[in-house]
């Protein structure tokens, strides 16, 4: 089966069976949430709707959602880690619950391909339920619905809240009890009884019972309605049913693998060149997809552009490590532009752009590269008369400054030491990554101060601030158009209980009469106390209407328009999920912190009201 026929398969099992309504996958860079950098889960997006806020399509959600997790990096380049994952996700917005959702997830898992199900035999799987805890009970009602499809007591295993309770996606947020399956890949027919430490039995499939909140304080009260929130991962599900033992194995990657083969000139790759060819392969399609969202960024030394930036660094250092001579990143790019035409078409709107900047960052950090090493050779150079004092004859900060001012990876600072002979063994390792972790502390407590507080708000928070500052960002959004004219269009917005920050597309920096003349339109709204309402209609009707915003969603999707003012004083409409406060004199004020550039076309807003 193919990634497409499979996100389908899956799609139309839930349209067709159980009345759910397709929904588009929300973009990787969230809109409104600054507690996460990345989408991280289908649930994410939906946040307030789990919440409570309707949703224009209704309770019975299905989706294919692009994923990034970079929690487990450094384990990229093993069989099973991926910084980039889809997963494939069916929703009840306090609709059905534990019942429908496991019979739902029976049915998808064991009905043959005819009927549209995956076809996988009952004797191959398990399934594990919440064990409880002082926050909540455990899960019998799971089992039961299990065993009485017909799942054996020895293939259900009850485990703690590390293994079988899901979310918040954030700090604070919707979160519940999960009921997993598991599905057997190892050699024979599964073993009668299942064990949650054998590896062979892979997750494939996570219900989560959304039925609490976690609060600011930590604490988990009930949710006024009961939600599901089901995961299954795209890559791994292939790899089982391709009957492979890893994503890297799947038609995903294949093409990509090949090129890296052939660029590096291997025909039987080692172990530790299966994985840096895989690191390659994950971290240049995390980035091709970074770069191709609606809301792309670009390579940066913070948030999100840092990520990009360490995932493209570090697949051209692997690539070197290989022995590739050529640019490579935006080669491999290409490909998967390729893999994903069909499925994810913005990336093909956005190739010019992916492939500008992974080749510009690729240019770049061969510089920094080639810098390292001509400062390294120097200082060799240098101390040469004290080689045989080994490793232990450079400053005991060197390592530590290849990397801070030069950006010279340390690894790679290693691996040069090692070629020359000033590191000849495994303890000459551990004393350079000693000194250097020793330095790295001392550097972040420096800068600790300003870099630990923490941001509160997000999808989760619909605080009274935050609340307040989503409505002036449509207050802004409107103010812009009319100051700076109609090419302005959202790029990313962020809120956070104490700002908001709005990027839009512009091409040069604002003058401080543009900055006035928004602020002062934004004031006027505000003190014309404007009533904000909401309605429900389709994409068509909205562009009719002459809303703003973004126009991701499919053709026939429903979408919610809020409109500021009323009657002959509609001073704004745009497509948002909402919430928003009632009125704009409880925004009380508005004033502009800070216009700046945010990447090439864009420009940043960060903006503070009077609540
Ligand atoms: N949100 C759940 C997960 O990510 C389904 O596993």
């Amino acid at each position: 089966m193919t990634a497409a026929e499979l996100r389908r398969l899956y799609i139309d099992f839930f349209v067709e069976n159980f009345d759910h309504a397709e929904i588009k996958g929300a973009s990787l860079i969230p809109e409104n949430d600054p507690t996460v950098l990345f989408t991280t889960a289908g649930m994410h997006p939906l946040v307030p709707f789990l919440l409570g806020e309707d949703h224009p399509s209704g309770k019975r959600l299905v989706n294919a959602q692009k994923c990034i997790r970079t929690g487990d990096i450094e384990e990229v380049g093993d069989a099973t880690h991926l910084t980039f994952f889809e997963m494939l996700g069916n929703w009840s917005l306090g609709d059905y619950f534990k019942e429908g959702a496991i019979q739902m997830s029976f049915e998808f898992l064991t009905k043959n391909r005819e009927s549209g199900g995956l076809g996988l035999a009952l004797s191959e799987l398990a399934v594990t339920c919440f064990e409880g805890d002082s926050d909540a009970p455990k899960d019998e009602e799971s089992a039961e619905i299990w065993r009485k499809l017909g799942v054996s007591d020895d293939r259900i295993a009850f485990l703690p809240k590390k293994d079988n309770w899901w979310g918040p996606a954030g700090s604070t947020g919707p979160c519940g009890p999960d009921t997993e399956m598991f599905y057997w890949t190892g050699d024979g027919d599964a073993p009668d009884v299942y064990d949650p430490e054998d590896n062979s039995w892979v997750e494939i499939w996570n219900d989560v019972f959304m039925q609490y909140n976690k609060n600011e304080a930590g604490a988990f009260e009930p949710l006024n309605q009961t939600n599901v929130d089901t995961g299954m991962g795209l890559e791994r599900v292939l790899a089982v049913l391709g009957g492979v033992k890893s994503p890297y194995d799947t038609e995903l990657f294949r093409e990509a693998i090949e090129e890296i083969r052939m660029l590096a000139n291997i025909s039987e790759p080692n172990e530790s060149q299966i994985q840096s060819e895989r690191i390659i392969a994950d971290h240049l399609r995390t980035a091709t997809f970074i770069l191709g969202d609606p809301f792309g960024v670009s390579p940066s030394n913070t948030d999100q552009g840092y990520i990009l930036r360490r995932v493209i660094r570090r697949a051209i250092r692997h690539g070197r490590k290989l022995g590739i001579e050529t640019d490579f990143a935006r080669k491999i790019a290409g490909i998967y532009v390729k893999t994903y035409i069909d499925s994810y078409p913005e990336l093909m709107t956005n190739q010019d752009r992916i492939f500008a900047e992974m080749a510009k960052e690729e240019m770049n950090f061969n510089k920094t590269l080639n810098r390292g090493i001509s400062v390294l050779s120097k200082e060799m150079e240098k101390l040469d008369g004290m080689k045989d004092k080994g490793v232990r004859a450079f400053a005991d900060d060197f390592i530590f400054e290849m990397f801070a001012t030069y950006g010279f990876p340390v690894e790679m600072t290693i691996e040069e030491l090692k070629n020359a002979g000033w590191i000849q063994n495994e303890k000459d390792i551990e004393f350079v990554m000693t000194k250097f972790e020793e330095n790295f502390v001392k550097h972040q407590e420096l800068s600790r101060s300003g870099a630990e507080k923490k941001f509160s708000g997000g999808l989760a928070d619909s605080s009274e601030e935050t609340t307040a500052l989503h409505t002036a960002t449509h207050l802004l959004h409107k103010a812009l158009k009319i100051v700076l004219g109609d090419h302005v269009e959202q790029r990313g917005s962020n809120i956070t209980s104490e700002r908001l920050r709005f990027d839009f597309s512009h091409p040069e920096k604002m003058t401080p009469e543009q900055k006035e003349e928004v602020e002062k339109i934004v004031n006027e709204q505000i003190q014309a106390a404007l009533p904000i309402s909401c309605e429900e209609m389709t994409v068509d009707e909205a562009k009719e209407n002459g809303a703003i915003g973004l126009f991701e969603s499919k053709y026939g999707d429903k979408v919610k328009v809020y409109t500021v003012g009323e009657g002959e004083n509609v001073f704004s409409k745009e497509i948002c999920g909402g919430p928003h406060v009632e009125n704009t004199s409880t925004i009380k004020s508005f004033k502009i912190k800070k216009e700046e550039s945010s990447s090439s076309g864009v420009r940043r807003i960060k903006a503070v009201i009077g609540v």
